[in-house]
């Protein structure tokens, strides 16, 4: 078939290589495995510490890293990492360097692909521990696993097709001009917990396919699944010198590593209150002036007008609100319904909203697992409480009792316009928001006026009309008449604009070229 059976993505081909190809979780027998992955996760108690040119530091003191799903499962434990591990890691990875970018991107390439496939060969276990260790539904987790395999795939062609043989340019008789590109040095990697195995692996790929050594720093909450990544790394015969994991909090390892003087540039995904302190950490350094990639957040609209299938539109609604607990940042924030129909539509959305299933992700047959930890709790329960305050809450998921862990219910809150929302939420909350699909311009303004511009979704008939839409909302990724998320490597090249971060997009043709300097020569032969 086309089309993978449950998660419906499309197989894409590269050359001789398709997208990676998850197991159907319609089967019982591989559901069995799934459960059987589990046991032996629960069975582990895995270990994330300063790995610096392949050596675990294993003397700092440690935190125990507990299951979102359920607060009494430990899934294992974390060293900070120290000033002393950084520095080291930091001089390893600078003298290894440029013995991996003079090797050119096809070699780069073996190592690379060979990550691919050891990622594929481990994905059931690797699925257990993204279950455990971030709450993600089994569907999320498979999905993370092969969006890891598909960059280090991705990442490996473009190094093969754009850091391989000079490009000869044309100039004067007699003079031969060329153009390449090379790595930069030592990159910083600073990655999110709603991803901890893809973007983590994603970031790290793409710099090392551009000839760089990496010291990587994971999001604090999720730090084991990180740490099989860089033993996998490892194993697939990358030198250990050139990616050390660096464990712990932004405010300490995070910090340090950014005010590194000479590292050749920082890859950061997370929250644009962070991705402006980097900035200005980078801005400060009297030192090399350094790329800095940012993929913050979005306030993501979608926005339905008359003609649009109903059915469909709240199908896309609920995964693209609820799915992974509204914890991605290309999730729907701000749903925009017309007038005539707004009324019919929340009471189809209340409906599949009481369908949905809450529990621990653990067990296939639950839809949404937890929120990551008590803070992002916190947050939402006080947005909600604000919300109730205004008499905006229009409906919200039931939920079981009993549960150990950090559950946030879906809820439907209505706003009188998109201003009210005055920060991107970062839960299963979704915002409807009633309007003149006849007139959107004011909408539309109010939602560009914003500075975001990650993910846009539009569901019509009328292409003029999604067209328009999409030329009045800055986005960097437009869905028209299906989710907003889920961008394949390849595929959907993702990433955004504004307030949404700096591209160069993930999983596209241009990744990989803000991680690599170029370099003109002219020989006068
Ligand atoms: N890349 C993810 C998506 O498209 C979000 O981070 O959903």
């Amino acid at each position: 078939p086309d089309r993978h059976p449950r998660l419906n993505l499309p197989r894409t081909i590269y050359g001789d290589r398709l997208n990676s190809f998850g197991p159907d979780l319609s089967i019982k027998a591989v559901r069995d495995t799934f459960g059987m992955a589990i046991d032996k996760v629960d069975g582990t108690s895995f270990v994330a510490a300063p790995l610096v040119g392949g050596e675990e530091n294993t003397s700092a003191a440690f935190e125990v890293v507990t299951a979102p799903a359920n607060r009494l499962i430990k899934v294992g434990v974390v060293h900070e990492a120290t000033k002393a591990d950084i520095a080291n890691a930091f001089d390893l990875a600078k003298s290894a360097q440029p013995h991996w970018n003079k090797l050119g991107g096809a070699k780069r390439a073996e190592v690379l692909n060979k990550m691919g496939d050891a990622l594929e060969a481990d994905l059931n276990r690797l699925c257990a521990l993204i279950v455990r260790e971030a709450g993600k539904t089994w569907a999320d987790a498979i999905a993370e696993v092969r969006e890891a395999v598909d960059f280090c795939r991705y990442y490996a062609r473009l190094a093969i097709e754009q850091f391989g043989q000079p490009k000869m340019l044309t100039g004067p008789v007699g003079e031969r001009n060329s153009h390449e590109l090379h790595g930069r040095g030592v990159f910083v990697c600073i990655s999110p917990w709603n991803f901890p195995l893809a973007i983590f692996t994603g970031q790290i790929a793409a710099a090392l396919a551009a000839g760089n050594a990496v010291l990587a720093k994971p999001a604090e909450q999720t730090p084991l699944i990180a740490a099989e990544a860089v033993k996998l790394f490892h194993k697939a015969g990358l030198n250990a010198a050139l990616l050390a994991l660096l464990p712990g909090r932004g405010e300490t390892v995070g910090a340090q590593l950014t005010a590194l003087p000479h590292i050749a540039g920082v890859a950061f995904t997370g929250g644009t209150e962070t991705a402006w302190m980097i900035n200005k950490t980078l801005a400060n350094k009297r030192g090399p002036i350094v790329p800095f990639i940012a993929e913050t957040g979005g306030l993501n609209g979608l926005f339905v007008d008359t003609t649009a299938l109903k059915e469909q539109v709240i199908d896309d609604v609920i995964l693209s609100a609820f799915g992974s607990s509204g914890q991605r940042c290309s999730a729907l924030r701000l749903l925009f319904l017309p007038h005539d129909v707004a009324d019919a539509y929340i009471e189809g959305l209340k409906g599949a909203m009481d369908m949905l299933l809450i529990g621990d992700p653990s067990n296939p047959v639950n839809d949404t697992g937890p929120v990551i930890d008590k803070d992002a709790r916190d947050i939402l329960e006080a947005h909600l409480s604000r919300c109730e305050a205004k008499g905006q809450v229009l409906h919200r998921t039931p939920t079981p009792s009993g549960l150990n862990g950090d559950y946030f219910a879906p809820t439907l809150v209505e706003l009188s316009s998109a201003d009210e929302l005055e920060r991107e939420v970062f839960g299963p909350v979704l915002h409807v928001v009633r309007y003149d699909s006849q007139n959107y311009q004011p909408t539309t303004d109010a939602l560009a006026g914003r500075g975001y511009g990650l993910t846009l979704g539009v569901h019509s008939r009328i292409e003029a009309f999604a067209e328009d839409i999409a030329e009045a909302v800055p986005a960097g990724n437009v869905y028209i008449n299906r989710s907003i998320i889920g961008a394949v490597v390849g595929v959907q090249p993702f990433g955004g604009e504004g307030l949404s971060g700096t591209g160069p997009k993930a999983g596209g043709p241009f990744s990989l070229i803000r991680f690599a300097s170029e370099r003109a020569v002219s020989n006068n032969i």
